[in-house]
């Protein structure tokens, strides 16, 4: 099992305690979502079956109180990364940079990290194909990146 994923365990285990918790409170549904948000930055989708379980719901209902509410079931993570993974970049390593983030963070491309510092995903063309493997960074156009220079780029995230 990857950090990644002990993590994702924890948080599943943590946000279950904290609805029983609000559940059992009195609480109302509402309330327990804003928690769930405010503590994991997202309401984990694995609990939303429990959830309305214990509120007596059902899970299309979870689901619409969080759209309602503007709550999200993926954590965003502090930094963006996306990867060209279209066919010049591919040719050019695009695909061994991809790799190596993965490693490096330990997560599943559309994961976010444990920390929720990073979030990866690949990308079909960033429009400078001439000058690849390209990856963008919170928006930054990086080019022609070596594993080298791509290293250095991660160390940088915080
Ligand atoms: S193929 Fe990567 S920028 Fe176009």
């Amino acid at each position: 099992m990857s950090l990644n994923q002990n993590h994702q365990q924890e948080l599943v285990e943590l946000a279950l305690v904290l609805v029983t918790d609000l559940c059992s409170a009195g609480g109302s549904l509402d309330s327990a979502l804003l928690a769930l948000s405010d503590r994991f930055q997202h309401v984990p989708p694995t609990v939303v079956s429990r959830i309305a379980e214990l509120f007596v719901v059902e899970r299309p209902m979870v689901y619409q109180r969080i759209e309602a509410m503007g709550l999200v079931l993926v954590p965003p993570g502090r930094h963006k990364i996306y990867i060209c993974r279209a066919a010049n970049c591919c040719q050019k390593g695009s695909g061994e940079l991809l790799e190596f983030v993965l490693q490096y963070f330990g997560m599943a491309l559309f994961e976010t990290a444990a920390d929720y510092g990073v979030r990866l995903e690949p990308f079909y063309c960033l429009g400078q194909c001439a000058s690849g493997p390209n990856i963008m960074i919170d928006g930054q156009l990086h080019s022609r990146v070596t594993l080298k220079q791509l290293e250095k780029l991660l160390m940088t995230l915080n």
